[in-house]
């Protein structure tokens, strides 16, 4: 039956809305932290990709969450999605989630409380009466800023079933325009989705005239599942993520559910806005962003999702490729024909090929720093693959507002020498040397970098990946940085891979002076060399 929303009007009955926590949920599971630029590209995919709502945040959270989410808010306009700011019960908490949006042009506040037997007498310490009192004050105060707003139970897979029905009710009473029922601890199978959404929509009063939204975690492996059997039982709106991050196992995959949905229209027909050629680049560019790749055998994104390797499947494919493909690859963005430019391919080319793979317009500081460095892998390398020039492109474009830049680095070893490395950075416009003897080369230029940028911290993961294949393939470096129990990971890519190396460990660098900045008030930042 039809609903009108406050945001989009009335929807379609087969419409399902893309709710998108990536900036969220899946920022706030460890080492996937952004900062603000890298929030905004993310954004800025996310949109183009065609999500409904997007969850920029967390305001209350700290300063940097709350600059985040309003730079989103200001960043897109009606045509946009729905920019959406998470908050507790306190007003305060809905009080920063509201000035952080207010600059949107489509505005939603997500407001949830407890509702779970567990929840509520150990987190927090309330009886089941002052939690409903706290579902409709929150809600009611969310909706003196926004006719849009989506409150949630949390743990509510687990909450009892007539007191989950009061806080919907109450909720709905107060104004909630969106209920969600999230399975926060990945607790749930889809009987229980079946279950329990079905018997919410029957019981409580005012539930045909609200959107019923899905909101699984990955602990069972069960999210997506999940998500499908919730969409069956009514749900109108699907939270989900890039690639699955979230807290602990993930959330459910936006484009696992996405691509389940089209692919299998025929068992659940139902439409939605997601631009599904986008795919790949949007999770390519949070892989980037958060130096996470995803497993080679991920669904849909995973570089062996489309690969087939057995002669009976390539053979079949070779026949029709519907033998052993239930989609096609162009249709989630991956390109057969990904052999590109050569080292006489001129500017034009070049800029042509980063628009054709969704880079859209890079400024022309960044476009000749990335071209420079393309001449120069050209130089080195026979073929230059699409994603040669992705790995590049994204350590300029991604990277181009870090503080701590590499200019020079300078190795000798060899073998029954000791490796000597020196490093020129750039400090905020500032040069600095550093040059040790290290136990390797890489070890070397560890030392060399930290002497050139004095800093304490610990090297948790130090992984060296290939871009492509062949010994001049490019090196794709991954090193974790640890600080005060704080994790970032940063990625560095050249053929050489002592060179990635030092590019991984700078950007590594600037995630955690970013990190610094958005945790700790000024006046207790530390200085730059401490
Ligand atoms: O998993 C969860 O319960 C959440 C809520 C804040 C919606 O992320
Ligand atoms: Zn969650």
């Amino acid at each position: 039956m039809a609903i009108t929303h406050p945001s989009f009007g009335t929807l379609a009955d087969d419409r399902i809305i893309i709710f998108d926590t990536t900036l969220r949920d899946g920022e706030q599971s460890p080492g996937f932290s952004m900062n603000i630029q890298e929030k905004l590209r993310m954004a800025e995919a996310l949109a183009e990709l065609g999500v409904d709502v997007m969850e920029a945040g967390f305001p209350i959270a700290s300063p940097g969450d709350f600059e985040s989410v309003q730079s989103i808010a200001k960043h897109f306009s009606k045509d946009g999605p729905v920019v959406c700011g998470l908050s507790r019960t306190a007003p305060a908490d809905i009080l920063s989630a509201a000035e952080a949006i207010r600059p949107a042009a489509r505005k939603r506040i997500h407001t949830f409380v407890s509702t779970s037997p567990l929840h509520m007498r150990v987190k927090l310490r309330l009886e089941p009466e002052q939690v409903l009192d706290l579902v409709t004050s929150s809600v009611t105060l969310a909706r003196q800023h926004t006719d849009d707003v989506e409150w949630s139970a949390e743990d509510g897979t687990r909450t009892e079933p007539d007191f989950l029905c009061r806080c919907v009710e109450a909720a709905i009473k107060a104004g909630a325009t969106t209920i969600n029922i999230p399975d926060t601890v990945g607790y749930a199978v889809p009987e229980d989705m079946i279950r329990i959404f079905t018997m919410v929509r029957e019981r409580v009063p005012g539930a045909d005239k609200v959107i019923f939204s899905a909101h699984n975690h990955n602990d069972l492996g069960l999210a997506v599942a999940n998500t499908l059997a919730a969409i069956r039982a009514g749900v109108r709106q699907i939270e989900s993520t890039i690639n699955g991050i979230g807290e602990r196992a993930g959330n459910a995959s936006l484009e696992e559910v996405v691509m389940a949905l089209r692919t299998r229209h025929d068992a659940i027909p139902t439409s939605n806005g997601i631009v599904t050629p986008k795919i790949l680049k949007t999770s390519k560019l949070l892989a980037t962003i958060t130096s996470f790749d995803v497993q080679p055998n991920k669904a849909i994104v995973g570089r062996n999702a489309f690969a087939h390797e057995s002669g009976i499947h390539q053979d079949g494919v070779l026949k029709d490729a519907s033998t052993y493909e239930i989609m096609t690859p162009e249709s989630v963005g991956w390109t057969t024909n990904s052999l590109v430019l050569g080292k006489h391919s001129g500017r034009a080319a070049f800029r042509d090929k980063l628009r054709a793979l969704g880079y859209g317009e890079v400024g022309d500081n960044q476009l000749n720093d990335a071209f420079r460095r393309f001449k120069d892998l050209a130089d080195r390398k026979k073929v230059v693959y699409d994603e040669d020039v992705a790995a590049l492109v994204d350590d300029e474009v991604v990277r181009g507002n870090d503080r701590v830049k590499l200019v020079g680095l300078n190795v000798s070893t060899g073998l029954g020498t000791k490796p000597m490395a020196s490093v020129t950075l750039e400090v905020d416009g500032e040069r600095r040397d550093g040059m040790a003897s290290g136990d390797g080369a890489v070890d070397a230029t560890f030392i060399a970098i930290r002497q050139a940028f004095p800093h304490e911290v610990g090297l948790k993961l130090y992984a060296v990946q290939s871009v492509t294949g062949g010994t001049d393939a490019q090196a794709r470096v991954t090193v974790r940085l640890e600080e005060h129990g704080k994790l970032v990971d940063g990625q560095g890519a050249d053929t050489d891979t002592i060179v990635a190396s030092a590019r991984a460990y700078v950007h590594a660098l600037n995630k955690l002076l970013a990190k610094r900045e958005r945790t700790a008030p000024p006046e207790f930042q530390p200085a730059l060399s401490a």
